[in-house]
């Protein structure tokens, strides 16, 4: 096994548009399938594709060794996100570009770049006649979606889930460059799409300004309406009555986690941070948020138009932190746009996916021995964190199957994920390929 090889199948991956959030691509969905599963054939795994209806399918392959040996559960997403804005990009979106000691392409660090480390660290391993323990890929297609239907997909796969004795979920970074790192913590995330009309037509802004609603000012007062950008506070009333105070033991490890204002400005690109409550860089990743994420209405083109548009729609979302559920948020979120929006406006509201946050107990001897080898292999002690992003399958393979499990990864934290210029800097991402071979043979 060459670098070469790991390179050109890599390349051959970032190739197919698997972008789970657009209709148009389900062909290139279909392709990442049949790639990765030649590929696990290739290896001796034996593959089943769990389908659904319109929905991205689950592989689920597994390699028994020894009945009595420990299964080891490796999930990952082959979906990716839109490579949206394409003229941002300064390498094509779905060509592998090394460049100034990294790849660059959409989904090399998120997640296809960590799928690929996994299945050449098994493949050295069988190469090399050091695989002991059986192992089972549980690839998904729909993650950048929300994984609405991964819960009945691991459900109707039991019987090999739940031999499973710890899972490795590969889809986050490391701290710093060197520096590993191991998650006990996602948010999680509700996702929204909302539509107001005003009525049949568009109208001139000079003849009924004043006397008809305007969506975009509707939709904006609202968008006030439901968080402070002051305080950082949602102010939709009970949202926070669920929400776990942090404890003083908690809070002084994420203490070792903070980073300094510039750095981060710098990490993110921006001219200023906000923050709620002073916890500087915690905010994002012990309190819920509110985001929107794009409005469509309106004369977007150059020049001016006076219209007022006959509807607006706006995608926002929340993420949560324990012991908020998103089942009584969406209730809330319904109840709050019915409440604040005008009578004589027409409205839609869908929820289009929703995951609960994950917390797990990093105290077992999975996770030691497994910091101990990132340690060795990186130079640089393990840091313990919570993330602000979301990764459904987190909490459900933990509510489902009880069993220890660990988030890393070994992108950095300039890797661009959901951006253009994606990137996973190639010695770390060699680097990784070496400690999931310890990881996976112990
Ligand atoms: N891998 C990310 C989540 C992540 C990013 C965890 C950075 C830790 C650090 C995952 O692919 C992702 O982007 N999830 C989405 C889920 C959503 C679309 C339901 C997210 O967090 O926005
Ligand atoms: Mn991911
Ligand atoms: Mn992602």
């Amino acid at each position: 096994m060459t670098k070469t090889q790991i390179i050109n199948f890599f390349s051959d991956f970032v190739k197919i548009q698997s972008v789970s959030t657009d209709e148009n691509r389900f062909s290139e969905i279909e392709k990442a399938v049949s790639f990765l599963k030649d590929f696990l054939l290739s290896l001796g795994f034996s593959v089943k594709i769990l389908e659904k209806e319109k929905a991205p399918p689950l592989i689920l392959a597994t390699l028994i060794k020894d009945e009595k040996a420990k299964t080891i559960g490796i999930y990952g997403h082959y979906d990716v996100q839109p490579e949206d804005p394409v003229s941002e990009w300064e390498t094509a979106p779905f060509l592998l570009t090394q460049k100034k000691g990294k790849f660059f392409g959409r989904g090399v660090a998120d997640d296809k770049g960590h799928i690929v480390q996994n299945l050449f660290a098994i493949k050295h391993l069988i190469e090399e006649k050091k695989l002991k323990n059986n192992i089972v890929f549980i690839l998904e297609g729909e993650e950048e979606v929300g994984s609405v239907h991964f819960e009945d997909y691991v459900k109707e796969a039991k019987d090999v889930l739940s031999k499973i004795d710890v899972f490795y979920l590969i889809d986050t970074g490391m701290h710093q460059k060197n520096v590993p790192q191991i998650f006990y913590g996602l948010r999680g995330i509700i996702y929204f799409e909302l539509t107001v009309k005003i009525g049949q037509r568009d109208l001139h802004s000079g003849v009924y300004g004043n006397r008809v609603y305007n969506p975009i000012n509707v939709l904006a007062d609202l968008i006030a309406k439901t968080k402070d950008i002051k305080t950082g506070k949602i102010l939709m009333p009970k949202f926070y009555e669920k929400v776990r105070k942090i404890e003083k033991e908690e809070l002084l490890l994420l203490k070792k986690t903070l980073k300094s204002d510039e750095e981060e400005k710098k990490e993110a690109g921006v001219f200023g941070l906000t923050e709620i409550e002073g916890f500087s860089s915690l905010s994002s990743k012990i309190f819920p948020s509110f985001d929107c994420h794009g409005i469509i209405s309106g004369f977007i083109g150059d020049g001016q138009k006076t219209v007022i548009p006959k509807e607006a729609k706006v995608k926002f979302s929340f993420r949560l932190v324990e012991y908020q559920d998103p089942k009584e948020i969406e209730a809330q979120v319904f109840d709050f746009v019915e409440k604040n929006l005008p009578k004589e406006v027409r409205w839609e509201l869908k929820c289009l996916s929703k995951s609960a946050p994950f917390y797990t107990d990093v105290k077992n001897e999975w996770v030691k021995k497994t910091a101990k080898i990132l340690k060795d292999v990186f130079g640089n002690e393990v840091v313990f964190n919570r993330s602000g992003g979301s990764i459904p399958a987190a909490e459900i393979l933990q509510r489902l199957y009880k069993k220890p499990i660990i988030l890393t990864g070994f992108t950095l934290p300039d890797d661009n994920i959901h951006a253009p210029n994606e990137n996973f800097d190639s010695e770390m991402f060699f680097l990784g390929v070496e400690a999931l071979e310890r990881i996976y043979s112990f």
